[in-house]
């Protein structure tokens, strides 16, 4: 059974006459067709298949790139033939990638890495060129050369890398006489990406979840402290919230796991998952301590595709030091005549997208991520403001944090019409609003999301804001309202959560 399906997929594929040459040529659409067609003709059945996909620049569920300008377009379908894996055969993209690997670590405030290997970027190069160029670099650590990260397929994989370090670091610790008297945890909120539950799935972790509750949309650090015993491998801070856009207290969760370790000896390490704000806190909140400051930080990942600005198809993931990667995780591979080291859970993956964001690094630099970033909190914090004033919603989060925000129908109104009903009429013009509801204990909050990335304006948030007050009036004008959500009901039916 395929793992999506839909009702429409029987029959031919039908062909617009004028892009056939004999009559009666049929496209099957689940089998190969018996013969094959000319580029342009091929190029023009799929192009028209997926019209149908709407308008990637309304979709404001998504954090995922949708926009990049010609030159790194450009970049990126030069590079289609290069295979990331191979560093020995393209030993410059190798290089691109161990320098954004350097780029982060430092602007996450990584110390300096002891790793003196000079393959891949997993243990970057010690001899890996500074790109800090002792240029002025508002809260930049300074240039780190020898960074221990790597790029992935995008932030699922990089959580996936991180997890696995520290299952295999607290392996390390509860081996021989020490053995652990159960089976290894994971503590985080229950907020936290689905990425997250497939790494405990996966790896026979437990999961620890710490529920919401009403005006506490995030983990806590005495909440996360409260769930730790000695196989905890680690907490997951998340910065921002999926759900909302909200940062997690990094550095409260480190300070409540410090005063854990010196009451119980208990010494649990943080993984940051900063899929959004590892792109977006240093440029907007350098003074915020989320990253390798807080001494309990042994790991973060970040989305290059999201606020990274590369269209879909990269991540990354940085430890601390060479010390916080256990050394057997890493795997070093006789590849065509290279020693390579890597640490991945796949293989082959196209190289244009670490020169992609190489390419935004040097095109935009500190001060052109930073204007990009402010530009979406600004159009964010614009629309929550007016979000606000027209009168059913109550503000969740207010894009102050990630260009993220959550809102809910105030319990008067939603006895009469759902987010859900909202998000669908916003459809009709082309928006993707997601609503959906809150995860344990908050199944009975509904809300809708609004993400703002690089390229969604002021001018297209007045648009968006129309819409919204013109559908709000019609939905609260209903004659006939619809009956009143139940619980777990219908509203966990038409539960459209999106990342
Ligand atoms: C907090 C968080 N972690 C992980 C992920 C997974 O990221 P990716 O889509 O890059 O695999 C997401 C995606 O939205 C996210 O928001």
């Amino acid at each position: 059974m395929p793992l999506h399906s839909k009702a429409d997929s029987a029959g031919d594929l039908d062909l617009n006459p004028m892009y056939v040459r004999e009559e009666g040529q049929s496209i099957p659409r689940n089998e190969i067709p018996a013969r094959g067609m000319l580029p342009d003709t091929a190029l023009q059945v799929v192009r028209d298949e997926l019209i149908l996909d709407g308008n990637a620049r309304l979709n404001l569920a998504t954090f995922v790139t949708t926009w990049m300008e010609p030159q790194a377009r450009q970049l990126m379908a030069e590079c289609f033939d290069k295979n990331m894996i191979d560093k020995d055969e393209y030993p410059q993209t190798a290089e691109l990638e161990r320098r954004c690997v350097n780029i982060l670590a430092s602007l996450w405030h990584a110390p300096d890495a002891t790793a003196s290997s000079t393959d891949g970027a997993v243990g970057a190069a010690a001899a890996a060129p500074s790109v800090g160029n002792g240029a002025p670099s508002v809260g930049n650590a300074g240039p780190s050369v020898g960074a221990t990260g790597c790029s992935t397929t995008g932030s699922s994989e990089a959580c996936m890398l991180g997890g696995m370090a520290l299952l295999w670091r607290w392996r390390g610790r509860h081996s021989g006489a020490g053995a652990a008297a159960g089976p290894p945890n994971l503590v985080m909120g229950s907020n936290v990406q689905v990425c997250w539950e497939k790494f405990c799935r996966y790896w026979q972790v437990e999961p620890r979840l710490v529920p919401m509750a009403p005006g506490r949309l995030h983990l806590t650090g005495a909440e996360a402290a409260a769930r730790c015993d000695e196989n905890t491998i680690g907490v997951v801070a998340v910065m921002g919230s999926t759900m909302d856009g909200s940062y997690e207290p990094v550095h409260e969760i480190g300070q409540c796991l410090d005063q854990l370790h010196a009451d119980t000896g208990l010494d649990v390490p943080v993984h940051v998952d900063g899929a959004s704000g590892g792109f977006v806190a240093p440029f907007l909140q350098p003074d915020i301590e989320w990253d390798f400051r807080v001494r309990r930080v042994v790991s973060i990942n970040a989305s290059g595709h999201k606020y990274g600005l590369v269209y879909p198809g990269v991540g990354w993931v940085v430890w601390r030091d060479a010390a916080a990667l256990p050394e057997d995780l890493i795997f070093r591979v006789n590849y065509l005549g290279g020693d390579m080291p890597t640490f991945a859970l796949n293989f082959s993956r196209p190289g244009g997208h670490v020169a992609a964001q190489y390419y935004n690094f040097l095109r935009l630099g500190f001060e052109g991520f930073r204007r990009v970033q402010q530009a979406c909190q600004d159009v964010a914090m614009h629309l929550s403001a007016e979000i606000a004033q027209i009168g059913p919603f109550e503000l969740l989060t207010d894009g102050s944090e990630l260009p993220v925000f959550a809102f809910r129908l105030r319990d008067e109104h939603a006895a009469r019409y759902s987010v859900f009903d909202l998000s669908e009429r916003l459809r009709q013009r082309g928006w993707r609003v997601p609503a959906y509801t809150f995860p344990a204990d908050m199944r009975d909050t509904a809300v809708l999301r609004i993400v703002v990335r690089n390229g969604f304006s002021m001018d297209m948030a007045g648009l968006l804001l129309d819409d919204l007050r013109q559908h709000t009036q019609e939905l609260a004008a209903q004659p006939c309202p619809p009956a009143a959500p139940v619980p777990g009901g219908r509203q966990r039916q038409r539960r459209a959560f999106a990342h």
